[in-house]
């Protein structure tokens, strides 16, 4: 099982790429999406006004300029308002997104950060169960992928780590 759960910031993964947990617009924003901007220089910024936006749940890619890894993957995850507004599904597809992107530029590792956890309010528990699904059900049909959970908070940790306890019991993730 190639799917661990960590703590840490994901400006400083030395991965093939990171996701950024971005807006529509791809403009930048606070949270995650500053700090990646923010590490990442102002070219970033150029690169995402070439892009024309991101609708929910689907992403796009750039280079990561100043960052350590190759590339930043852009998905602008779903606002909660209640769950009775495709949120779940929504989310579901970032993930999905991302790792397809992920494959189709030849990324093998890949860090994700709790996406749409933050500002857009989704509840951690489900935010964690669908984000575990998503990349266990990945990893067991691609080989040699390494993908990581990066959990910027105590609270993100405990909720990643007692859904994976719950459901994925028999490979405990490796904790860094
Ligand atoms: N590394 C990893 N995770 C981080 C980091 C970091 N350096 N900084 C924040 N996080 C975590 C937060 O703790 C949260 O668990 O990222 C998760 C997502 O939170 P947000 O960044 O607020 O993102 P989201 O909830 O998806 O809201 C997106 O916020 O920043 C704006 O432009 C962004 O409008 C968009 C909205």
């Amino acid at each position: 099982m190639s799917v661990s759960v960590v703590l840490g910031d994901i400006t400083v993964s030395h991965v093939d790429a990171i996701v950024n947990a971005a807006n529509c617009s791809l403009l930048g924003g606070s949270g995650v999406d500053g700090a990646i901007h923010r590490a990442a220089g102002p070219e970033l910024l150029r690169a995402c006004q070439a892009l024309g936006g991101c609708e929910t749940g689907q992403a796009k890619i750039t280079p990561a300029f100043a960052l350590p890894c190759r590339y930043v993957i852009h998905t602008p995850g779903p606002i909660w308002r209640g769950g009775g507004h495709n949120e779940a599904a929504l989310l579901a597809s970032c993930y999905r997104s991302c790792l397809s992107l992920a494959l189709e530029y030849g990324c093998r590792s890949v860090d994700f950060p709790s996406i749409s956890t933050g500002v857009y309010g989704f509840p951690l528990p489900q935010a964690a169960h669908i984000a575990l699904r998503e990349l266990v059900a990945f990893d067991r049909t691609h080989e040699g992928m390494v993908l990581r959970m990066v959990c910027h908070t105590q609270e993100a940790l405990r909720a990643y780590q007692v859904d994976w306890n719950m459901f994925y019991q028999e490979t405990k993730p490796h904790e860094e």
